[in-house]
Order: structure tokens, then sequence, then C-alpha cells
């Protein structure tokens, strides 16, 4: 991405016009600077209005993510996590992932403002343009080994669903392993990647995605039903405030995993499950699918599948309602 694009949407993120040539003084560069730069931002899918004799504006005001902030709506707990905030970066995961090896501290949690890369589960890539999504990933350390954090991703969805709990959106349910719903669309995402030896200790890197208003350009590419924060409240929720709130709510359900493993969890999150007992299609790694009913999760976090084949447990896979 151009050095120029983020300093530039950040001048545009009061959501009022700006012209080419005030930009261009703010940031002392030529006009056809201002122009190249606000292209590569179209080309990552963020939607700005160019009007002849106005300038350029954002669809609406972009509320940015600050240390300072974050530290705030903490409060008395901004102890809790290493924060750092980026302007830009490819990929939050990626960029936790890459650290692991010059010793990241516990409890890490590193922002962006914009992912220009942002990776999904399943190879999928994770659309969100400036101020369409609140990105961030938490790394955990672990004493148990990577073999005991099956149904960890789990347990991060019901941090989820607490803290949209407290901003009184009581609609959003989990789907297997990790999806947050409203309405069976999607709202959140959660990308967790682990290394360690089995016997421990091990790290995650768990990362989070949240749909905050999404351009219509991003939700049509992306192949499933999408929905956002702004769609489904009246009032705007500040991204800073959202992130402490998670934060809150993920330190006390991965300290809870750890010491009292999953089970501890599994009735409030069968409590949330969207397909809890409802007739599925398991779409398997390798292309297959098998159709059964959802009878619940296993210990570990495993789906438990009545088919007629009797029942089946999977570890991974995409379910969906089976809709015929
Ligand atoms: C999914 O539903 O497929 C998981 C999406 C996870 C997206 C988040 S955004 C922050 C973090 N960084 C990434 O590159 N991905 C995760």
């Amino acid at each position: 991405m151009n050095e120029l694009t983020f300093p530039i949407l950040k001048l545009l993120s009061n959501g009022k016009f700006h012209s080419g040539e005030t930009i261009a003084q703010q940031l002392k560069v030529s006009r056809s600077t201002v122009w190249n730069a606000l292209t590569d931002a179209k080309k990552l899918g963020i939607e700005i209005f160019s009007v002849r004799g106005r300038g350029y504006k954002l669809p609406q005001p972009v509320t940015l993510l600050d240390v300072q902030s974050v530290l705030m709506a903490l409060d008395t707990q901004s102890n809790l996590f290493e924060l750092e905030i980026h302007d830009y970066l490819e990929s939050t995961n990626s960029y936790l992932m890459k650290k692991l090896s010059m010793n990241q501290v516990h409890a890490s949690c590193v922002a962006a403002n914009l992912q220009t890369n942002g990776r999904g589960r399943r190879g999928r890539s994770w659309q969100a343009g400036f101020g369409a999504s609140l990105t961030f990933s938490v790394l955990w350390q672990f004493q148990c080994g990577a073999g005991k954090l099956s149904g960890l991703s789990l347990a991060v969805g019901i941090s989820l669903i607490r803290a949209l709990h407290s901003f009184g959106i009581t609609k959003a349910q989990l789907k297997w392993p990790n999806d947050v719903l409203i309405d069976q669309e999607k709202l959140a995402g959660i990308l967790i990647e682990i290394q360690g030896d089995m016997e421990g200790p091990s790290v995650a890197v768990i990362g989070i995605g949240i749909n905050l208003n999404l351009p219509a350009s991003i939700k049509h590419q992306i192949d499933q039903p999408v929905t956002d924060l702004a769609s489904i409240t009246q009032s705007q929720i500040n991204p800073n405030v959202l992130l402490a709130e998670i934060l809150k709510h993920l330190t006390n359900l991965l300290i809870q995993f750890e010491q009292q493993s999953f089970v501890s969890l599994r009735d409030e999150w069968t409590q949330y499950h969207a397909y809890h007992q409802k007739v599925v299609k398991m779409l398997h790694p390798d292309g297959r699918e098998t159709v059964g009913t959802v009878i619940n999760v296993a210990d570990d976090g495993n789906l438990l599948v009545n088919t007629i084949s009797g029942e089946l447990r999977f570890s991974s896979g995409e379910i969906s309602l089976r809709t015929s």
C-alpha cells in the first residue's frame, strides 16, 4: 500500500469533504500523489466518494482505534494486555505469528485500523475496509499442550457473545465451531493458530474480526450472508470500547478455559448454538458431505452429530443448515 494512503484516510476519517488541493497541502505532496494514494485505497475495496469541485469523502465518519481510548475503556483492567495498535498491517494474526519466535509476551493484543490481507479460516480471506471491521489478535500462552486446546475456539466465541450482551445485543448466536451470527448472517469470525508441543507449553494466536460497517461493495464479495453492527444497532458502537469489552471477557474465558477446560463452559456454549439439535450438512475439509442432526458438543469441543451411520464426532469442517 502507498505510504500516503493511510495518512489520507486518517484525514478523511471525519467523514467530511476534503479537496485534493487541501490534502496535498496538508501532506506536502502533489495532487497527483494524493490521487495515486487514493487509487490504492480503492483497490483495497475502500469506498471513497469523489465529487468535482468538492473533493473526496468517506461514506461515513470512521472512529479510529487508539491505545489511550482502549486503555481508558479498560479502566481498572488496563494492565490486562500489552496493547499495540497499528495504522495498518497485512494481518494482525500474521504479525503475531511472526513475533512468536521473538518471545512476544503473554497476553499481547495487536489491533489494526486497516488490514490489507486479513486471513479467515480454511484459507479464506477476511474482507475489511477502513472502519468496516474491528480486527485484532491476542497472543496467549498456555501451560497445557496444544492437544488440550481443541475447545479453545468455542470458548473464545462465548467471550464475543458476552461482550455483545453488554452492548444490549442479545440476538447473537454461535455457529460451530466459532462464527458469530445474527439472524443467520455472519457478524464475526475467529481464526486461531497454535504453536507448541502436545504436552505443553503452547501458544495461541487468537484472531478476531467483527463487522462494524461493511460497505455494499465488500458485502457482495463475501460468499455467505453477512451483517454488521451498524445494521443491527441504532447507536454507533465505539470500536475502542468494543475492543476493551471483548478483552475483559476474553481474559476471564481464557483463564477459566485453562483452569477448568471447555467442559465448564459447554452448557453456556450450547445455549448460544444457532444449530443446536438442527438438521445440518457437514462439509468436510476433503470435500465430502454428511447430513445429520446436531446432538451437542463433546467435552473437547468436537461436534456430535446423529447420522444414518450412527453418532459421529467432528473436529473440523463447516456446517450449514440443511434446507432441503
Ligand atoms: C473466519 O471467520 O474465517 C475467521 C476470520 C478471522 C479474521 C480475523 S481479523 C483479525 C485477525 N487477523 C487475520 O488475518 N484474521 C483474523
